[in-house]
Formats: C-alpha cells, sequence, structure tokens
C-alpha cells in the first residue's frame, strides 16, 4: 500500500472503501483519503481545463462557418464547452482548492490538458472532425464517469453528458454532409479524418499496462472503466460511421473480429502521445499562450464581480 495511506487511519480507512464498495458517494464533507481527494483535483481539473482549451480551435472557426446555421450551431457548441468547464471547475473547488491555484497549474505547465487539443484545426471539416471523433471519444469517457465516486463530479458528468451527444452529431452531420458532396469536398473530410483518428484515440491515456493512476482510480470507482477498456468501445463505435459516410479509417490493420465484435488495430503512436504531454505538439505554445493573455484580459471582470458580490454582501449585513 503506498506510504500516504499507511499513514491513513486504518479504520477510517476501511470505512471508506466499504462506502465505495456499496456505492454510496462521497460528498465534499465527508472523510476521504488526501490520496483520494488530490488525485480527484488532478483529474477534475485537467478535465475542466481540456473542455476550455478545447474551445480553442473551434472558437478560429466562427467567423468562416460557411453557413449561419453553421455559425449557430457552432456558437452554440463552443458556449456548451465553457460550461463544462466550469461546472467542473466548481466541482473541483469542492475539494478544498481554489479556481486561481487550479489556474496557475495550468499556466506553469504543472497540470496537463487533453493532448488532442494541441492540433491545428485548417478546415471546417476540421470541425466535423472534432466534433464527431473528439466529442465522441469524450462521450464514451464521461458516460462511465457519470458513475464516478465523488458526488459532484459525477452529478456534473450527468449534465455534461445531455449536451455532448449534441456536439457528437452536428460533427457528424458536417462530416456526412461533406464526405457526400464534390470530391473536393469529400477529400477535406477524408483529410480530416486522417489528422483527428489518432489524437482521438490517444484521449483515452496510456495503456492500462502503462497507466500511472488507473489501478487506484479503479479500486476508488473515480474511473469505473479502464483507458484501454473505453478506447475499445469508442473504435467499435466509430468504425461502422466512418463506413456508412463513406470515409475510411486512416488504419491498414484495422480488422473486426465477428465474433467479439471489436476491431483490432495498430497501436498507436506513444513516441507522438507522450511529446505532445510534454508540450512538443504543433499548438501546445499557441494554446497556453492564448489561455494566459485571455485571462490576464478577464482580470477586471473578476475584480468588478467580486468587488460587486462584496458590496452586495455588505448591503445584506447593514438591511
Ligand atoms: N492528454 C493529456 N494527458 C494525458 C492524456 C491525454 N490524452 N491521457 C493521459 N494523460 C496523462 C494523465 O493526466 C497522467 O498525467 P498526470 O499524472 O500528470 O495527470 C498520465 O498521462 C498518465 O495517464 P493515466 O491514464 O494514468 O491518467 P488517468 O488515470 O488520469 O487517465 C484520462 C487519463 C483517461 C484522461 C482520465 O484522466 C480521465 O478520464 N479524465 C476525465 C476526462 C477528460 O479529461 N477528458 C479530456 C477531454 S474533455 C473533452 O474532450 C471535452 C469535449 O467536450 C471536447
Amino acid at each position: 500500500m503506498a506510504k500516504e495511506l499507511e499513514e491513513e487511519d486504518p479504520i477510517k480507512l476501511a470505512a471508506f472503501q466499504a462506502k465505495i464498495d456499496a456505492e454510496i458517494k462521497i460528498e465534499p464533507k465527508d472523510w476521504m483519503p488526501e490520496k483520494y481527494r488530490i488525485g480527484l483535483i488532478r483529474q477534475m481539473s485537467q478535465h475542466a481545463h481540456s473542455e476550455v482549451i478545447g474551445m480553442q480551435p473551434e472558437g478560429n472557426w466562427v467567423s468562416r462557418a460557411p453557413s449561419l446555421r453553421a455559425k449557430k450551431i457552432l456558437m452554440a457548441k463552443i458556449q456548451d464547452e465553457g460550461g463544462h468547464g466550469l461546472y467542473l471547475y466548481c466541482a473541483t473547488e469542492t475539494l478544498g482548492t481554489s479556481r486561481d491555484e487550479i489556474l496557475e497549474n495550468l499556466h506553469a505547465g504543472k497540470a496537463k490538458y487533453a493532448s488532442v487539443f494541441n492540433y491545428p484545426a485548417p478546415t471546417w471539416a476540421d470541425m466535423g472532425a472534432i466534433g464527431w471523433l473528439v466529442d465522441g471519444a469524450a462521450i464514451v469517457n464521461q458516460v462511465s464517469l457519470q458513475k464516478t465516486s465523488y458526488g459532484p463530479y459525477s452529478r456534473a458528468m450527468v449534465r455534461i453528458c445531455k449536451e455532448e451527444s449534441f456536439h457528437q452529431r452536428q460533427g457528424y452531420e458536417i462530416m456526412a454532409n461533406m464526405a457526400k458532396g464534390s470530391a473536393a469536398q469529400h477529400k477535406m473530410a477524408q483529410d480530416a479524418l486522417d489528422r483527428w483518428w489518432w489524437p482521438s484515440l490517444m484521449m483515452f491515456g496510456p495503456h492500462d499496462s502503462e497507466s500511472a493512476h488507473t489501478s487506484q482510480s479503479m479500486k476508488w470507482k473515480i474511473k469505473r472503466e479502464t483507458n484501454d477498456s473505453l478506447r475499445q468501445q469508442f473504435i467499435d463505435k466509430t468504425v461502422p460511421q466512418a463506413e456508412l459516410i463513406g470515409l475510411k479509417i486512416p488504419d491498414d490493420n484495422l480488422k473486426l473480429d465477428s465474433e467479439t465484435g471489436h476491431y483490432s488495430h495498430t497501436d498507436i503512436d506513444w513516441d507522438e502521445f507522450w511529446n505532445v504531454i510534454k508540450g512538443y505538439g504543433p499548438c501546445n505554445k499557441k494554446r497556453l499562450d492564448h489561455h494566459k493573455k485571455a485571462h490576464a484580459e478577464g482580470q477586471w471582470v473578476r475584480e468588478a464581480a467580486i468587488a460587486y458580490a462584496k458590496k452586495q454582501e455588505l448591503k445584506l449585513k447593514t438591511a
């Protein structure tokens, strides 16, 4: 058992594990092992960062959407993502950390966000591929996380999953329309699928055997399914969707096992995976610089909101 856990009160630890095993949600005021609390802050804050950073590649396309309808749908999706980030930041704060601390960790490179957002989105078809594949992968992961043991995280997931399916469907609609359009449009959709397929598979993390957190996360039901199991679900669901609209998954080794219903495939390029996570992806610097700039420019809004809240509080006290 890890050293930190040994320092926990064994009676409290056993009672905590019994609650987890009995599917009783852990709430903010409940006793929890420090490792559980810190592990949740890590995962939930990085989840929130991913939602907010993920707004950047899509934000670049609002002014270039091919129709007013497409623009309205994209704006609605981006607004949803910002809301998902807020739910998750608020849920993370229930663990005794602050928004400032969470964001300082992101800006200092101490906290991660999904590596998938460190790739460029050069065409409108990339908006389709992101919605279809990135949000599609996020749905597989987040549907599972609805059953996570920490109450505020689980409830945030229930709310987020309701909106996520719209995100996936609007992306798939873009890809389906382009795939059956002109040869140039079909090629644009195929190129986007080629760009986003592997980074989407990387969203599920390293293989279970390489995962630093999966075994403890599964024991404490932070995770309900492992990285590889969720990745396989996503592949099995998405390959038929590509075939239905006449697009080809960029993996010549993809093969359906008709007995299990699972697709076997080429392994992920784990050097690329870790390189992008370490900051050497095509857009890492751009994404973080943009986030820091937007955060600095928003300082006056935060100050005004805090001043207003304090004034209201004073009014209530002196009323
Ligand atoms: N990108 C960046 N870092 C990743 C990663 C990825 N795709 N996959 C794994 N990592 C990191 C982990 O954070 C961990 O590093 P850390 O210890 O510094 O945090 C390390 O690689 C080892 O990975 P593990 O598998 O051991 O880590 P986890 O057990 O945390 O599993 C995870 C990784 C599956 C991403 C898990 O954290 C998780 O389920 N997170 C919640 C879902 C989430 O964050 N999704 C991101 C996308 S959200 C999104 O796409 C929004 C949508 O609306 C577009």
